[in-house]
């Protein structure tokens, strides 16, 4: 591999630092129980950690207001715990990507806190600012966690503009000032030895400002902010800068958090690219329609998840590089959201594992995916944290949906879903931390955790392990690396197949994604097996049998 693409041998392991592990005895996660647990890291096999801010934060959102960025938040540890993170890793060949927010701050930065002061002060032109006759809002945009896009300031009729919650004042990259600031920031990072960023709602900072009212597409009537603010005209041309005076000269990796159009998407991937790779919505929003209203969830099926999984990997190939993932701090957990819950087991689980882990790109495992960590359901809607959730709430409300129906909704799509404490043992809080905990541990900790998993041969972390081995270091490293993504489409559409190609080296990986058994064809030669959830069995006129919810990977090579 050259050195220059590093990250695309790479597996990475994200996590949500709040959850996994608390060190102190506070009941919240913290750096130096990140430093503890390096060896379960490295023992996984990945060789990158995404880190969710931990930058100083009022955490109305999770962390992503940021109101330093050049400190680590005291819930967190001390800067010096950060410096200590990053060398005890990379010590361990495990490069750090840090969370970058810079769309927009935190209210309680001290830029937006002179700006509010004083309309004059040049950190007035950080953000964006807009002053009404007649004290109605400059517009009818609705933010993305779904109250009003504009605030008013108290006592005035000047409004800032918020694409999230009303805590998170939106940057106004426009401004040069503006745009240098950034760039100390991230090169002051960067200099510290991380590997690079995950980078947060990027295609949000080119603002096409419009003012009136438009069309309202709901009852709130207000209109989804997306079509003035996602992937604007110009702003290639603020990507292309961030990247020419920061991530390029320090060979970064960067995954952009942004679902970019097909016709973009080289400029974004591409040999030339903005950014080493994005992440691809098509597949984890599958269940979202695109206003992002999870108050109105699409059923989906077997085939159109194969479908859009094809078309996005497909697509991707053809342009550069991609990120793959099922689940992430916004996601509810993949195994409830792919799978019936009836047929939640070892097998379905191992099953979608697998699926995702042998796509081309670079795989991204979310802390407890690992696991199979599943849902939680919390008896009330006040035990939820998540400002998303209580916003969407509000607005199901407001359509019309029952207070019951409403909380149902909550309690399957909520991000709280991921954002559980990580559940290591049957110990004390899962493990996790000896004091009451800020999120609900979930119930079922003694049935899913890491310890019993390390001791048992047929676990789903086991076989996620061998997964990222067979990934990084083995004779199949390099097809799974590199190799073409060519479909594999089978009669029974209950059976998603594909295959990877490298010269003489192939491989076809095969899931039967039902509750009942299927067959399917499988070509000469494909004899020796990689991995899967059963033992290779006999394989009949060429015709196999699989079991329900059954993968198996095969491998041959032609001469
Ligand atoms: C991204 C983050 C999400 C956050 C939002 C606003 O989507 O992943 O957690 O709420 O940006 O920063
Ligand atoms: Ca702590």
């Amino acid at each position: 591999m050259e050195k220059a693409k590093w990250w695309k041998n790479a597996v990475v392991y994200q996590i949500y630092p709040k959850s996994f592990q608390d060190s102190n005895g506070d009941g919240i996660g913290d750096l130096q129980g990140i430093i503890q647990r390096l060896d379960y890291i490295k023992k996984l096999g990945v060789n990158v950690i995404w880190l969710c801010p931990v930058y100083c934060s009022p955490m109305d959102d999770g962390g992503y207001d940021i109101s330093d960025y050049y400190h680590i938040d005291p819930m967190f540890g001390t800067d010096a715990d950060m410096d200590e993170l990053i060398q005890k890793a990379d010590a361990k060949g495990i490069k750090i990507l840090m969370d970058l927010v810079i769309n927009h701050t935190s209210d309680e930065h001290e830029w937006f806190q002179d700006a509010l002061k004083n309309p004059d002060s040049k950190y007035a032109g950080y953000y964006i600012f807009k002053e009404t006759e007649d004290g109605n809002p400059p517009n009818n945009w609705r933010s993305y966690f779904g109250d009003a896009a504009w605030t008013r300031i108290d006592g005035s009729n000047r409004f800032y503009l918020h694409a999230f919650s009303k805590k998170q004042p939106d940057l106004n990259w426009e401004n040069e000032e503006l745009r240098e600031e950034i760039y100390r920031m991230v090169n002051y990072w960067l200099d510290k030895g991380l590997g690079g960023f995950r980078i947060d709602a990027i295609c949000n900072i080119k603002k096409r400002l419009e003012y009136g009212v438009f069309q309202p597409d709901g009852e709130d009537g207000l209109r989804y902010i997306g079509d003035w603010i996602l992937n604007q005209p110009g702003i290639e041309v603020f990507l292309k800068e961030l990247n020419e005076r920061t991530f390029r000269p320090h060979n970064s990796m960067t995954v952009a958090e942004a679902n970019v159009p097909e016709e973009l998407l080289e400029h974004f991937i591409g040999e030339d690219g903005f950014f080493s790779m994005v992440f691809d919505f098509s597949y984890t929003d599958i269940d979202v329609p695109d206003t992002g209203e999870w108050f109105h969830p699409k059923k989906f099926t077997v085939e159109e998840l194969r479908d859009n999984i094809f078309k996005s990997q497909k697509m991707v190939q053809g342009k550069g590089w991609g990120a793959v993932y099922l689940e992430n701090h916004d996601q509810n957990r993949s195994v409830n959201k792919y799978i019936p819950e009836e047929d939640i087991n070892y097998y379905s689980k191992t099953m979608l594992a697998s699926m995702f882990m042998f796509l081309r790109g670079t795989p991204f495992i979310y802390q407890g995916q690992e696991l199979g960590m599943e849902n939680i359901r919390m008896d009330s809607l006040e035990k939820y944290d998540d400002i998303a959730t209580k916003g969407h709430y509000e607005r199901a409300l407001k359509v019309g949906i029952s207070p019951e129906k409403a909380f149902e909704l909550v309690v399957k799509r909520s991000r709280d879903n991921s954002r559980t404490p990580m559940q290591w043992s049957t110990g004390e809080n899962a493990g996790f931390s000896n004091a009451k905990t800020w999120l609900e541990v979930n119930k079922n900790y003694k049935r899913i955790n890491a310890r019993d998993q390390e001791h048992c041969e047929k676990s789903v972390l086991r076989f996620y392990r061998d997964l990222v081995l067979i990934r990084r270091n083995s004779k199949y490293s390099s097809v799974i690396v590199e190799g073409e993504f060519v479909p594999y489409y089978t009669e029974d559409v209950s059976i998603i197949a594909y295959l990877r190609i490298l010269g003489e080296k192939e491989l076809l990986v095969i899931h039967n994604y039902q509750s009942k058994k299927g067959t399917i064809k499988i070509p000469d030669g494909f004899k020796e097996r990689v991995l899967g959830n059963r033992e290779l069995r006999n394989n009949a006129d060429g015709q196999y049998c699989l079991e329900p919810y059954e993968c198996i990977a095969l491998y041959r090579e032609v001469s």
